[in-house]
């Protein structure tokens, strides 16, 4: 399925036509306390007064998603009879209303993590999804992560991608200026990580490089704050979450979860500390290429990433990358050695899967070395 991409700067007309193509009645709107800010919310206030379509607020999840969050959602889901689900928010709002819609027909109440054990029937329910920041892309993929009794539970269906994304560039407009950096560089890892990933596929490609193409272009007005530089940054990141709904992420994202959780960076910060090493040293090993393409190709694939970043080859994309992090200033944190032992365990080796050369624990105690001070 097409996803349909409306584009607009605070004003929502379109949003109106949206109700009415669907005959919504009753939209749930799962958001966080962000969307006060915006001006969005002054739309979804006075809904009402101009269609004869209600709004139901569902706020009550916490950042990392319970279960037990979405089991809520989906009962207040049925109490109301709500016909069509709006996700307003980053990426916690975008997995419980993912949650939500997967869960919103099955049978039962979903006591003791029923739903997660339960087959899913896909759904035609209208889904729009609207991101406030321009990084994860998670609006362009099945993926979804909540968590039940302490566990990571990774949730993957075609049927929970929105069918409809607003870009909004008016939300870019007051987000902190770490945080746009940090989401940016979220999305241009996920460009490149899908792009080398052993999952890569010729449209995931062609998805990456106009990624790669779209950040680039408009980073400077980005953080410069222009109506044009947000814009085809949520374009960027919109189409980076389409490379890596078909490929996952690679070994970046794996390693990048425990700097996070230990130094506190946000994601997207502790993503392209991990990249910005992880692509001179990918160069350098090539000869340990796992992906069944092969070597050449590997080396091929990270000079089109080199050439989709505006240089010849991959080296000159790789030192780009460098020079990129070194511009937006952000901070490489120092870890004590017992950080560094626990950073060395904390991979998950089902995404190390995906990256197309071999990290045995050694390389990744080497990589956290380099990464980190
Ligand atoms: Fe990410």
């Amino acid at each position: 399925m097409q996803q349909a991409v409306l584009c607009v700067n605070g004003q929502y007309d379109v949003l109106d036509s949206w109700f009415s193509e669907y005959g919504i009645k009753r939209a749930m709107l799962v958001c966080g306390k962000s969307i006060n800010r915006l001006a969005i919310n002054r739309y979804v206030e006075t809904l009402s007064d101009r269609l004869d379509a209600r709004i139901v607020r569902f706020m009550e999840f916490q950042p990392n998603p319970l279960y037990e969050n979405v089991v809520a959602g989906v009962n207040r889901f049925r109490e109301e009879n709500c016909d069509a689900i709006l996700a307003i928010g980053g990426g916690s709002a975008m997995d419980v209303a993912k949650c939500i819609k997967l869960y919103s027909n099955m049978p039962g109440d979903g006591e003791n993590g029923a739903y997660l054990k339960q087959t899913i029937q896909p759904n035609q329910l209208p889904f729009l999804a609207m991101p406030t920041t321009s990084g994860t892309g998670s609006e362009a993929t099945r993926f979804a992560v909540i968590y039940y009794e302490g566990k990571k539970q990774s949730i993957s269906d075609y049927s929970c991608i929105p069918g409809t994304v607003l870009m909004d560039s008016s939300v870019l407009k007051t987000l902190p200026q770490y945080q746009k950096k940090a989401t940016m560089m979220d999305a241009l890892c996920h460009a490149i990580e899908s792009f080398w990933s052993v999952n890569s596929t010729e449209e995931s490609k062609v998805y990456s490089c106009n990624a790669i193409y779209g950040v680039m272009e408009h980073m400077a007005g980005y953080l410069a704050n222009t109506d044009k530089g947000n814009a085809g940054m949520l374009m960027a990141a919109n189409t980076a979450g389409k490379a890596i709904n078909i490929t996952q992420t690679t070994a970046g994202h794996a390693m990048c979860y425990k700097i996070t959780s230990l130094f506190g960076c946000a994601h997207g910060h502790a993503a392209i500390l991990c990249d910005r090493i992880l692509f001179p040293w990918m160069l350098r090993n090539i000869d340990n290429c796992i992906d069944p393409r092969g070597a050449a190709y590997l080396r091929s694939t990270l000079d089109q990433i080199g050439q989709a970043m505006g240089c010849r080859n991959a080296q000159e994309g790789s030192e780009k990358l460098e020079i990129i992090f070194d511009n937006l200033e952000l901070e490489i944190p120092s870890a004590s050695q017992t950080q560094f032992e626990e950073l060395k365990t904390s991979v998950n080796p089902e995404r190390l899967r995906n990256h197309p050369i071999a990290l045995d624990p050694n390389a990744i105690d080497s990589l956290y070395h380099e990464i980190l001070r």
